[in-house]
């Protein structure tokens, strides 16, 4: 299979062309490399010619990057909170319409295959609970908001000739390549290492439903295979549990004490943003005989054999961050550029 992976030099997305690649497919990316293109760089050294890439921006989608592909995975975009709150509009033109637009090229182009990276983030405010599919989703933020208007373009969209899939993903923790720490477990494990203290809002009662990055991307692989009319229109939660945010602070601590760490555990108050939810995985078990398994404990368990443990200036650099590396950005470009934007 010829696989279209956008955002593929992201978080998420480099796991998924390695898992792509490893299985025989070729893969191409588009992205415009926000977190920088070194680690997309080094899988295609390794492809043998079946990675190549292009440096773009999916709100000016070029026609020609579905030439001689079978099938699209939608990553790309600004992936959470913070960044689509920080510039809304390019947040929507970029989460939203690109979204839209993409689906209209790879259905004029005969694309059937087009699965959509949206968010758990749509369960968030409702209530007490867990949530399915069915669920009423009411999104209040401007990213969980747009994931929205993505998911609902992409069902408008789906007839006998197109088949869309979208994938509520829950918080993913675990090791990539481009590291993410601003992430629930991962910003743990960052901060039990560089300063040894984690701290609780409200006492870490918020539920979430998490999942490993390797998981995510196998839940992709899934519906790329699945026969069309068992993902047609479909939504799929993926997650491998959910947790209360306390709990992952006592795996965290403990996987580290058993390292010689001692890690402590405070409380703090409440941020102004509280998200806290949970949801059910049983249709993409009972559907698509795929249910996420990498847990917590074993993801984290690799991070430390990966992760530089001494090295707390690379733990540290914003570039892991995605609020802190888009706002550094942005400074430098509009010092260099005044009135234009990064984004
Ligand atoms: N990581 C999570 O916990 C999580 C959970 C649910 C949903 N998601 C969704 O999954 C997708 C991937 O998330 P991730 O964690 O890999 O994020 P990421 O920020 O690491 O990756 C996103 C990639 O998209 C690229 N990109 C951003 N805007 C673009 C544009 N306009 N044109 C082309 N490329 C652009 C970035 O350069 C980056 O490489 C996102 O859509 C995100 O909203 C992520």
């Amino acid at each position: 299979m010829h696989v279209l992976v956008t955002g593929g030099g992201g978080y998420i997305g480099l796991e998924l062309c390695r898992q792509l690649l490893e299985r025989g497919d070729s893969v191409r990316v588009v992205d415009r490399f926000f977190f920088g293109e070194a680690p997309l760089r080094t899988l295609a050294k390794q492809s043998a010619g079946r990675l190549t890439y292009v440096a773009g921006d999916v709100r000016a989608f070029d026609d020609a990057w579905l030439d001689g592909i079978d099938a699209v995975s939608h990553l790309a975009g600004l992936s959470n909170d913070p960044t689509a709150e920080y510039n809304p509009d390019a947040n929507w033109q970029m989460n939203a319409i690109a979204t839209e637009r993409l689906a209209e090229a790879a259905k004029r182009r005969a694309v059937a295959r087009f699965v959509f990276g949206s968010s758990a983030s749509l369960y968030d405010g409702i209530g007490p609970g867990m949530f399915d599919e069915r669920t009423d989703v009411r999104p209040r933020g401007a990213y969980s908001i747009s994931k929205k208007y993505g998911e609902d373009a992409l069902r408008r969209l789906t007839d006998a000739a197109f088949a869309p899939t979208i994938l509520r993903q829950g918080t993913v923790y675990g090791w990539s390549p481009r590291m993410r720490f601003d992430l629930v477990v991962n910003t743990f494990l960052k901060d039990a290492i560089t300063v040894g203290k984690l701290y609780l809002h409200g006492g870490g009662w918020q539920w979430r439903p998490l999942v490993d990055v390797g998981d995510v991307a196998r839940a992709h692989i899934v519906c790329l295979d699945a026969p069309l009319d068992a993902v047609r229109g479909e939504i799929f939660n993926v997650m491998q549990e959910n947790y209360q945010v306390r709990q992952l602070a006592m795996l965290v601590a403990g996987s580290l004490s058993l390292k010689g760490r001692h890690v402590t555990l405070e409380e703090a108050p409440l941020p102004k943003l509280v998200r806290d939810y949970r949801m059910s995985n049983q249709k993409l078990t009972e559907r698509l005989g795929f249910t996420p398994a990498v847990t917590v404990l074993e993801s984290i368990d690799l991070m430390l054999q990966r992760l530089p443990l001494d090295d707390v200036g690379w733990l540290a650099n914003p570039r892991w961050y995605n609020i802190a590396w888009m706002s550094l950005l942005e400074e430098v470009h509009s010092a260099q550029r005044p009135f234009a934007s990064i984004y």
